[in-house]
């Protein structure tokens, strides 16, 4: 056992890590920084994320300034080392961040560290990511649109190219566009499946075939509901997420209008002797392409349709799926940047302790960050 005593050696500096390669911000003495912290060395470590730190780096200030079980936030993520590190140490975490690719970043790597901690028989915790906060378009209503729906309506149907409804019979229907009519949710809400229906009732009764629903956010599954309520009141329904480029200063061309993603999927159940099997086939992905930019889109259209499960990115299958609670990363295939394959069915295998009738959730992440959910049930 070797001894030291605190008069001895150098205690830690102001400086404990440094990037090797930058110049200019090396302070201290080349001596202390020697056997400090050391700089994303190991190459398993660099996830492309431009400010990553090293785990190291992390690490020391977890050790030294928290126990088991405490609650560790960075509310500006990055890369997810904070969460990474707290959840090897077994600390409870929470992790924000502004950046799309930052919290896509941070999910991998969790659900990486996971896997690896559950291949050593360590424990780990479940989490879920969710979208806080609509401080862009609460500054928009209130800076621009001087906090009225009724004028948020109007912009977006502006932008849409459609008509205004001035005196609409039904206060559910907006505008109209190219025979179709139109509605646009409230700027604060969640597009559900009870207004989806009421909006439908509102169309038949005006004695339309076609709409619009142009919304900021859709209710997990509305896609899926749609095609039964087509299929009930004979309409097409068309969901569209309200881009976000509306609320641009100065803009005054309409940026594009695409229909959000479409998800589908089913159960794969297998009958063996002593159990049944589940597991999950993606049968269709279209991404929305809301997200990319004008130039590139043209491009894109044609693919997204015919091949949409090149834009997946990641998958993860929840086989216990209970509303409310965190979505459970039971299996989840994603690409890396050495291995481009993905598998379009899981592998899982998956068996219920009892028989019964589960609600699976099936989460898909595209290659441009967005995620989108579906459900479906499964009887064993
Ligand atoms: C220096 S990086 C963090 C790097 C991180 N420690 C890591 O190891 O990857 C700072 C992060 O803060 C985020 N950010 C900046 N302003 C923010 C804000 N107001 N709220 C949340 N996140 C913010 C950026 O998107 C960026 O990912």
């Amino acid at each position: 056992m070797y001894r030291q005593y605190l008069n001895e050696g150098v205690p830690f500096q102001d400086l404990w890590a440094y990037q090797p390669n930058t110049r200019g911000v090396l302070y201290g003495s080349d001596a202390c920084i020697d056997d400090d912290v050391k700089w994303l060395e190991q190459e398993e470590e660099k996830l492309g994320y431009n400010t990553q730190k090293p785990e190291g780096l992390i690490e020391r200030i977890l050790v030294t300034s928290t126990d088991e079980n405490d609650l560790v936030a960075d509310f500006f993520c990055g890369s997810g080392t904070t969460g990474a590190v707290a959840e090897r140490l077994g600390r409870r975490w929470i992790m924000s961040d502004l950046g799309r690719f930052a919290v896509h970043t941070s999910r991998k790597r969790l659900i990486e560290l996971q896997r690896k901690l559950h291949a050593e028989g360590q424990s780990y915790r479940a989490f879920d990511v969710y979208n806080l906060g609509r401080y862009e378009r609460q500054w928009w209503q209130k800076e621009r649109l001087e906090g009225a729906d009724e004028k948020h309506r109007r912009v977006v149907l502006e932008f849409f190219k459609a008509e205004v409804l001035q005196n609409p019979t039904n206060p559910l229907l907006h505008g109209r566009k190219a025979g179709a009519f139109c509605h646009v949710d409230g700027i604060d809400s969640v597009f559900s499946r009870v207004e989806v229906r009421a909006v439908v009732e509102a169309v038949v009764q005006a004695g339309g075939r076609e709409v619009y629903c142009l919304a900021w956010e859709f209710e997990m599954d509305l896609r899926q509901h749609c095609l039964a309520l087509e299929a009930e009141f004979g309409i097409r329904i068309k969901l569209v997420p309200i881009p976000r480029e509306l609320m641009e200063k100065n803009r005054t061309t309409p940026p594009p209008f695409l229909e959000m993603a479409a998800l589908d999927a089913e159960a794969v159940v297998r009958h063996e002797k002593a159990w049944t099997r589940v597991d999950v086939k993606l049968t269709c992905f279209i991404p929305s392409l809301a997200e990319v930019p004008g130039k590139e889109l043209e491009a894109l259209k044609e693919r997204a349709t015919q091949s949409g499960f090149d834009f997946i990115d990641f998958w993860a299958v929840d086989f216990d799926w209970q509303p409310g609670q965190p979505f459970r990363h039971d299996w989840q295939d994603y690409r890396t940047r050495k291995d481009r394959s993905l598998k379009t069915v899981s592998d899982a295998g998956h068996v219920y302790a009892r028989r019964g009738r589960y609600t699976i959730c099936v989460k898909v992440v595209d290659v441009f960050g967005c995620d989108t959910s579906m459900t479906l049930d499964v009887e064993v």
